[in-house]
This record gives C-alpha cells, structure tokens and sequence, in this order.
C-alpha cells in the first residue's frame, strides 16, 4: 500500500502534549533535536527504539510531513485500537470532512483512473460496508482454501529454478514475483496474458504518490484497467471458477457490485496484497536468520509454524503504520486534543511492541499465546485479505525452511536497503547461500 507520506524526506516532530509546562518544553526540545528522518533507509533498519521513546514520552504526537501537512502519531497499543475501531470520530475519507487543509481525494494512491476512487479502503460507512458485504460474499475463506493447492504449485515453481544453483536474491527472485503470480491466478488472467499482466502490475505496485512515479506508471494502470474490464465482461457472460466470476457474480440482499466498483476492487487485491505479502516473507525469513535458536526450532518442529507467523507479523510485520484517518471534528485521545480534520496515523508496528500489551516484547517467542497483534489492523477495514496472507506465509515459509536448511546471508546485515517511506517496511534486496 503506497500514500502521499511514502517518502524519505524528513519529518520534525511537532508538539509532545501530554505533560504539561516545563517537562513538556523539555520533552519538546529533545525530541526535536533528535527526531529522526521517518521515512528514511537508515531510519526504517530499526525504528523501534525511536518509538519506544515516543510511548514512553508522547504516545499521541504531532509531525510535520515533508510536505508541509501536519499529521499525528498515535504509538500506543490500546491508543491504536481505539482509534482504528472508531469511525464515528476518525474517518478515512478526507472529503466527510469538509475543513481547510484537508486533501482533495485521498492520498494513499496515485489518482490514475476516476474508477479507482471507489476503493473500500479510502471510503467510510455506509459505502465500505456495502462494498465490503458484497466483496465478502466473493472472497470467503472456502475459496482461499480452495488455493492452496495452486499457491503451493506458484511456490514449487518459482523454487525450482534454484534446485541447484547456490545462491539467490530472496526478495528479486521469490518475494517479489510471488504475490503478483498469486493474484493473477485467483482472478483468472488467462496463461498467454500472465507476462503483461505481471509487467503493468509490477510498474503500478512499484509506484508511490510522487508525480514522477504517477507519470511513469500511468501507461500500465491504463492498460490495466482495459484489461481488468475485458475480463470482467467476459466472465459475465461466461463465468469460471475463478475470483473475477465470484466478484461479478457476489450479491448481497440484492445489491452487486458495478463494473467500476469491480475494477477498483480488483486493483486495490493487487496493491494491498502486494508489498506486504513481500515483507512477510523478507522480514519473517530475516528475523528467522537472525534468531538462529528460534530458525532450529522452527525447521524441526513445523507444528510451530501457525504460532510463529503470527509473532513474526507481531515482531517484524509488514507495515509500520495503517493507513490515515481523519478527525471529523476536534477530538481527544490519551487526554492529547486533536483538531477536527487532522491527519492521523495508527503506528501498528509500536503497538505490536508495547510492553503493556505483550510480555517481553523486544523478544521474539514463536510459540506466544495469547498474540493479539494488530499487524492486520483492527475494526471495520480489518484486513481482508490476512486469510490469504497467512496461507501464502505459512506456505512459503515453509517451504523455504524445508527446502534450504541451511539458507543464509549472504552480504552483511547493514548493507541490506531498506524500502524508503512512512507505511510498508521490508527489505529491498535479500541476497542468500541457498547451500
Ligand atoms: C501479511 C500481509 C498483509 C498485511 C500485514 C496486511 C495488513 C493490512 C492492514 C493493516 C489493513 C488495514 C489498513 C487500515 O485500516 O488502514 C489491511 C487492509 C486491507 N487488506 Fe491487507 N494485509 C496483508 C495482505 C493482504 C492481502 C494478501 C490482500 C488481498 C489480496 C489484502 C487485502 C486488503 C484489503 C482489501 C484491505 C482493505 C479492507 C477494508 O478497507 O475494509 N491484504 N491490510
């Protein structure tokens, strides 16, 4: 998932609010000198002192974004629940809350195509919970189980390349083309149209908010979108077990989904899903082989393996933050006064890591019972798609842990980069001795 804040420019830290006087001018002044650059590499190789700090000092803290907008973090566990469950006073749709300052459309991806603006995860009820019934009726667990099969063929595939070779880049070679050859199968692309299905998709998933990016992936969303509703049209007149039929065919007391709503949900299975199945498996495999004791454990015991994924998403998840909300009208949380059409952001990762929610929290423990992580989110956008993760991680783990026992880095730790910007962490090169 991209938005406007994806980018590596520097954040200042605003206003500390919650201590009053002069420990708040303190607590101010330090903090600023010492704010980091949040969306930066450096920054994103390890966050979590940073917001240890922030839950201890300003749970609830005001920045200023590279591009001039102010916007608020929110670092604590139950702060973040609150605040994802709530959408009376926080809302996603910029445009229900008619104030200065706040943007014309939605951020979180690049404006290419007006079908697009119908997406659930940039629309508040009663619309996303129409959209997000329908969808529902289409994207059921039977039909995600129903994959595995398929999903264990993709992953068969894209390993066997490397039967005898002795090295790979994980994320280039496996993380990457994974995801996109999942989605393009469960919605039915036909064989001989997989390879420009999978280049407009690669060039629009690699696209962040910047104008440049826009511009440049502009050919592909258009070519996409033609395709997406050729495809659409056809399975309406002849449907085939395939989730594009499901969407078409979804009902829900009456109501379906229009073509626009059908494309804008197909793109947004395409984003959505992307990235952070990528991070899953790059951060959970680099999390693995730097907790050698926890790797053994794993390999030998695959019982372990349901357990472990879900503290891995805790431990090193994919996204540090959920996407933005806004405040429909001035609000509090944690006693700190947020104004009305304020920029919030759920900071999911810190809140994975509060000490007042998990035991040993800087600690990893694959076998954590109770693990109630918010990697997924929370409340009405709860991700959609987390069946779908889970089994794509639990397969592709797996098979890398059965496949390569021995798999290790193969560069030092600080060399690896990390994905420049606000929302999504994970690595962007991985390279590995499979032997
Ligand atoms: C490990 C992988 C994944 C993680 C950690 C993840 C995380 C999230 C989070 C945190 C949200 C809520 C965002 C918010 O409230 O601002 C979300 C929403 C969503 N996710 Fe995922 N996701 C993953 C994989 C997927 C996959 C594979 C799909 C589908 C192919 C998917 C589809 C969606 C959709 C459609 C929404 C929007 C739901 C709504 O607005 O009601 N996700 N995801």
């Amino acid at each position: 998932m991209g938005t406007a804040a994806e980018t590596g420019a520097p954040l200042e830290l605003g206003t500390v609010c919650h201590v009053a006087g002069d420990e708040h001018r303190r607590i101010l002044r330090e903090t600023r000198l010492s704010t980091p650059n949040l969306g930066s590499r450096s920054f994103k190789a390890d966050p979590y002192p940073f917001y240890a700090r922030l839950r201890e000092t300003s749970p609830v803290t005001r920045v200023s974004l590279p591009n001039g907008a102010p916007a608020w973090l929110v670092v604590r566990y139950d702060d973040c629940v609150a605040l994802l469950k709530d959408q009376t006073r926080f809302v996603k749709n910029p445009l229900s809350v008619a104030t200065e300052g706040a943007p014309a459309r939605a951020a979180w991806m690049p404006g290419i195509a007006r079908s697009l603006s119908q997406n659930m995860l940039d629309l508040d009820a009663p619309a996303h919970a129409r959209l997000r019934r329908v969808v529902q009726k289409a994207f059921t667990p039977r039909l995600i189980e129903g994959l595995r099969s398929q999903i264990q063929a993709t992953i068969d595939r894209l390993l066997d390349r490397f039967a005898s070779t002795r090295e790979m880049d994980l994320i280039r070679d496996f993380a990457l083309p994974f995801p996109v050859t999942v989605i393009s199968e469960m919605l039915g692309v036909d064989e001989e149209d997989r390879a420009r299905f999978h280049r407009w998709s690669s060039v629009i998933v690699a696209a962040d908010t910047s104008r440049w990016h826009a511009l440049r992936a502009a050919p592909s969303a258009v070519a996409f979108l033609r395709y997406a509703r050729r495809l659409i049209r056809s399975r309406r007149k002849d449907p085939r077990d395939d989730l594009t039929s499901a969407l078409v065919a979804a009902e829900d007391a009456g109501d379906t989904l229009s073509e626009d709503e059908t494309v804008a949900m197909i793109f947004l299975l395409l984003v959505a899903g992307h990235e952070t199945t990528v991070n899953l498996i790059g951060n959970g495999m680099l999390t693995l082989l730097e907790h050698p004791a926890e790797h053994a454990s794993l390999r030998r015991d695959p019982g372990l393996v349901p357990s472990g994924l879900e503290e891995l998403l805790r431990f090193e998840g994919p996204l540090l933050m959920a996407t933005e909300r806004y405040t429909r009208d001035d609000v509090e949380l944690a006693g700190v006064p947020i104004p009305r059409g304020s920029l919030v952001y759920p900071v999911i990762a810190s809140a994975n890591r509060d000490e007042h929610q998990f035991t040993h929290a800087d600690s990893l423990d694959l076998a954590r019972e109770p693990n109630r992580h918010v990697a997924f989110g929370q409340g009405a956008h709860y991700c959609m798609g987390a069946s779908l993760a889970r089994l794509e991680g639990k397969l592709a783990l797996g098979a890398l842990l059965t496949r390569f026992p021995e798999l290790r880095l193969h560069a030092p730790r600080e060399t690896l980069r990390w994905r420049r910007g606000l929302l999504l962490r994970g690595v962007e090169n991985m390279p590995v001795l499979l032997r």
